[in-house]
């Protein structure tokens, strides 16, 4: 039942990367928790216990409030980068109660069932607004020229960001998430680094500016807000600002791009959701079971007596939680290695967490998602890959360079570069 193994797993592998699916439903059927010595960390691949692990109070996504890295021999912080670590430092995804549970009642007040569904029209009409255009030209790079600018347009009118940086907010946003991955090499941290460093002065001037003159919108908010009397810092607001933005696009757009690759290679399943059979809604659901966008999260032990099915877990020792196993469990979902857009249960996948991190825009992030596939089911009903596309090569955020989308009748002749419409400001 339990693998020492220190060569389970291999996220840096790239035949791992090109299939990651046969490795981890064969992990999974080995062994529901496995210790990786390299990673010093206990995998876990079920969907039981992953589901359990994101509820349980004695994990946390950090131990600073509880341990010093001395006490459990993790080393200290890289102050390197200091400016990245300054933005986690506030961030909904760093914290723990009570700093966690002060913070996130700020947010939820914003992300509340009528100011969400307030999105819903305009969400729909900007997801036609700019796929209209990339139908008539029959081909697309799907990310670049639409899912970026679509969902970076949706999170920044809700926040009250103006979309003139668009290009500058993916660029930081992509380069901090390198961080979460596994062996950052240090480029990718300098990269990281400086990014946070740009993204956090341009944060500040938008709270300065807002401060100033409010308005109706999330920033303004956040600058007003109170909680038992006390105004947060403007640190705080960095971080929540930064992780809202950040946390509110990557996932969103590699969802659709995992999501209509799996159509292309599954052209009977597309039809489904042209012709009306499955509802977007519902086929959105088992794009995030089938391929998520969001591989692994990670939870430290932060109390004695921990176990996975009887296995005890020393505390001060870490979790990571394989999302892509326990979302093709097969003790949950019959057939999980096929992709059925009509599948009863897709809803119970793991793709948005649990417990208190739980994505607290799971409902803005299926609002998009179903705006989308209802506009490409309108624009696109049909379309087949301009060319075969590559993996980013990272595991953790787990998506595509790029989907080169085209319609059938315009044949073969995909190598020309895509329309680049998108929100571009020119
Ligand atoms: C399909 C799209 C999305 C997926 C699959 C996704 C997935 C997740 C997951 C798995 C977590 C929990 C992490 C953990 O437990 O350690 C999370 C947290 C979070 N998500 Fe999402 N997310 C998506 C879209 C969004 C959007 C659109 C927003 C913002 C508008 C957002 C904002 C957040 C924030 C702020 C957190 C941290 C919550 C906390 O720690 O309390 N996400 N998301």
């Amino acid at each position: 039942m339990f693998v020492k193994d220190q060569h389970a797993f291999d996220p840096s592998d790239p035949a791992f990367l090109e299939d990651p699916y046969p490795a981890l439903n064969g992990l999974r059927e080995r062994a529901r928790v496995f210790y990786d010595e390299r990673r010093e960390r206990w995998f876990v691949t079920r969907h039981e216990d992953v589901r359990a692990c994101l509820r349980d109070k004695r994990l946390g996504r950090n131990f600073r409030h509880l341990m010093t890295p001395e006490e459990i021999g993790v080393p200290e912080l890289d102050q390197r980068w200091s400016a990245f670590w300054a933005t986690e430092r506030w961030s909904l995804l760093w914290l723990e109660p009570p700093d966690h549970t002060r913070i996130r009642k700020l947010v939820a007040s914003a992300f509340t069932p009528r100011s969400v569904e307030a999105l819903r029209e305009p969400a729909r009409a900007l997801a036609r607004e700019l796929l209209e255009p990339l139908g008539e030209a029959g081909r697309m790079e799907l990310l670049y020229d639409y899912a970026q600018p679509y969902s970076i347009a949706v999170i920044c009118r809700m926040l009250g960001v103006p979309l003139d940086r668009h290009r500058d907010l993916l660029d930081w946003s992509h380069r901090m998430v390198k961080m979460y991955e596994f062996d950052v090499p240090e480029d990718n941290a300098v990269a990281a680094n400086r990014a946070a460093a740009e993204f956090t002065e341009y944060v500040r001037a938008l709270i300065a500016d807002r401060r100033a003159r409010p308005r109706d919108d999330m920033v303004s908010a956040l600058v007003g807000a109170r909680v038992d009397g006390e105004r947060l810092s403007d640190d705080e607001i960095v971080s929540t600002v930064i992780v809202l933005l950040n946390a509110g696009h990557e996932a969103s757009v590699n969802t659709l791009g995992n999501g209509m690759l799996a159509f292309a290679r599954h052209p009977e399943q597309w039809t489904r959701v042209v012709d009306g059979d499955v509802p977007a809604v519902k086929a959105g659901e088992e794009l995030i079971r089938y391929d998520p966008p969001l591989q692994l999260f990670e939870r430290w032990v932060l109390a004695d007596g921990f176990s996975i099915g009887g296995l005890p877990i020393p505390r001060g020792q870490k979790l990571a939680l394989l999302f892509g196993a326990a979302n093709r469990d097969p003790r949950v979902f019959e057939r999980p290695d096929e992709f059925d857009v009509g599948r009863e249960n897709a809803s119970q996948h793991i793709g948005f967490g649990g417990g208190i991190h739980v994505c607290i825009g799971a409902p803005l992030a299926r609002i998009e998602l179903e705006a989308s596939l209802d506009a490409l089911r309108s624009c696109w009903p049909a379309f087949e890959l301009g060319s075969e596309p590559r993996r980013t090569g990272a595991f953790v955020i787990w998506g595509l360079e790029g989907l080169e989308l085209q319609t059938p009748a315009v044949g073969s002749s995909a190598s020309e570069t895509s329309t680049r419409r998108g929100l571009d400001p020119s």
